[in-house]
């Protein structure tokens, strides 16, 4: 038996499936592309997360391209952010090319070029469906946590959440948190210590200073309403393909905290939506990270920590999460001792540290007969990487150096006319686009507050009038006398009789 031929039943034999799977490409051996060593990743595994990784320019972002409309093409909903804005050529087929049909003759699958169904959403004033969620929604323990607040100032977030839901005072945007935070240390001072507890201005004063500093990434753009029901990222177009949500965070790059906030709150509200997922064999959701190091970067502990235990719960609900970064050890370990499949793309090494990854990188991927890891990592080609899986039974599947097929879809964006046709037919726009502003904790505060007020000006008015009343009746009489005479002088200067001899004064004066 040749060696290739070994290869083959190696690859055949690992990565054999009985359900429903994606095909990556076709596993490479001593630089030879075996046409037919298929790779393929069972639907079953995807709710198992994973990762994609690889120097710039070694096609991750192609790769996660592949497996969304691979993925949309079986029916099921993905979910794309769109960090450098290189993903809208998913709703456009490929003008094809030589090189394309070149990979694929290798692989041995014919290439079909097709458009895919595409919804294009954004947190901020882009074009798209906003994405927004109220500050009750997002809660008091995951508010804390984005603010990276101590825990004597969460507990008071805690009683603030606490006090608006008692007194039914909406919480919708950060004006209304920022209202209810100033009342409650001054205005409702002593109605909150009487039932809460007493709040410190200091502890206010700091959270205060918090909501500001996520104010300045645009937080105020994205708490409000109308909130966004996470059902909608899961719809299936007319012909039974999975609608492929692009989430255009081109202006986040420089907003971690906007997007971490983001983040957590569309996986916390997943979690708390989605039912419990049996064994039914395939994923509701995956969810693509492109430029994944963003979200972890400046993640306080606290939320690195809410991050790592929603990822791990977030499976059971049939959701994959799927992680796009240069380096393996930009994702933090808690995550990724949790991923099911890995597709490591070319590293390169240029400096002592990068051969200290690329050996930490290799050490972290099954051991084959067929390659030294090592070598293979800084060898591969662009849209050329080592793939790692899961096998249906949960077992990793035999490390292969993969020749990725090309996407179906436009590798190039969407020229500005094509992206308005996609707006243009979007169904979720009219649904969530409108700008309301309806009476929440900010107004019905302030009305309370101005309530009090009136009835404290009221009261005041009363007190002065009242000490009037004390002070001699004389000038009472004096003043009463004089507002009569006042009167009848107003009277008889209205009257028509003394007008027209007035004017007759006049008329004589001018002539
Ligand atoms: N699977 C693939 N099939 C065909 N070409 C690819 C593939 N992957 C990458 N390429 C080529 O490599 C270029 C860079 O890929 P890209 O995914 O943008 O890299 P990265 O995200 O790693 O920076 C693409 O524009 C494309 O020309
Ligand atoms: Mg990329």
């Amino acid at each position: 038996m040749s060696d290739n031929q070994a290869f083959l039943d190696h690859i055949n034999e690992g990565y054999k499936t009985k359900g429903d799977f994606l095909t990556m490409g076709a596993a490479m051996h001593k630089g030879e592309t075996i046409t037919e060593a298929h790779v393929k990743i069972p639907l079953k595994t995807l709710n198992r997360h994973g990762l994609i990784a690889g120097a710039t320019g070694t096609g991750k972002t192609k790769t996660l391209q592949v497996i969304a409309e691979n993925l949309s093409e079986q029916g099921i909903p993905v979910v794309l952010m769109d960090i450098k804005g290189d993903l809208s050529g998913i709703a456009a087929a490929s003008p094809g090319h030589a090189k394309i049909d070149e990979r694929h003759e290798k692989i041995g699958i014919p290439f079909d070029p097709k458009a895919f169904p595409v919804e294009i959403l954004s947190l901020s004033e882009q074009d798209g469906v906003r994405l927004r969620a109220t500050v009750s929604e997002f809660g008091p323990v995951l508010l804390s946590r984005i603010l990276d607040v101590t825990s004597t100032q969460a507990g008071i977030i805690s009683v603030i959440f606490k006090y608006c839901d008692d007194n039914k005072l909406p919480l919708l945007d950060l004006k209304d948190l920022k209202k209810v935070l100033q009342f409650a240390t001054k205005e409702g001072r002593e109605t909150l210590e009487k039932d809460y507890g007493r709040i410190s201005t200091a502890s206010t004063g700091a959270i205060l200073r918090k909501i500001v500093e996520l104010e300045q990434q645009g937080a105020d753009l994205f708490f409000g309403e109308t909130s966004f029901d996470v059902q909608d990222l899961c719809r299936i177009d007319e012909n039974g393909r999975g609608i492929i949500n692009i989430i255009r965070l081109t202006d986040i790059q420089d907003k971690p905290k906007l997007f971490s906030t983001f983040m957590l709150s569309l996986l916390a509200e997943i979690y708390g939506t989605f039912p419990e997922q049996g064994d039914s064999g395939r994923p509701e959701l995956v969810i693509f990270l492109d430029e994944a190091h963003l979200i972890f970067k400046e993640a306080s502990n606290a939320l690195m920590g809410q991050i790592e235990s929603i990822v791990k719960l977030i499976r059971s609900k049939g959701v994959g999460l799927y992680f796009v970064t240069q380096n393996p050890t930009d994702v933090p370990d808690g995550v990724l001792s949790q991923l099911g499949l890995k597709i490591q793309h070319a590293l390169r090494a240029f400096t002592a540290k990068d051969r200290k990854a690329i050996k930490l990188t290799a050490e972290n991927y099954p051991i084959s007969e067929f390659y030294d890891t090592k070598e293979v990592l800084t060898s591969l080609g662009i849209g050329e990487a080592l793939v790692s899986a899961l096998d249906e039974k949960g077992r990793p599947t035999p490390l292969a150096a993969t020749m990725l097929r090309a996407p179906m879809s436009r590798m190039d964006i969407l020229s500005d006319n094509e992206l308005k046709a996609v707006l243009k037919k979007s169904e979720l726009i009219p649904k969530y686009n409108e700008e309301i502003d309806r009476e929440s904790a900010y107004e019905l505060l302030n009305k309370k507050i101005e309530k009090a007020e009136a009835e404290e000006a009221k009261e005041k008015a009363k007190k002065e009038r009242e000490k009037l009343n004390k002070s001699s009746s004389s000038s009472r009489k004096s003043s009463r006398k004089s507002s009569t005479t006042e009167k009848a002088i107003i009277k008889v200067l209205t009257s028509a009789t003394f007008i027209r001899g007035a004017l007759g004064v006049l008329n004589k004066l001018l002539k």
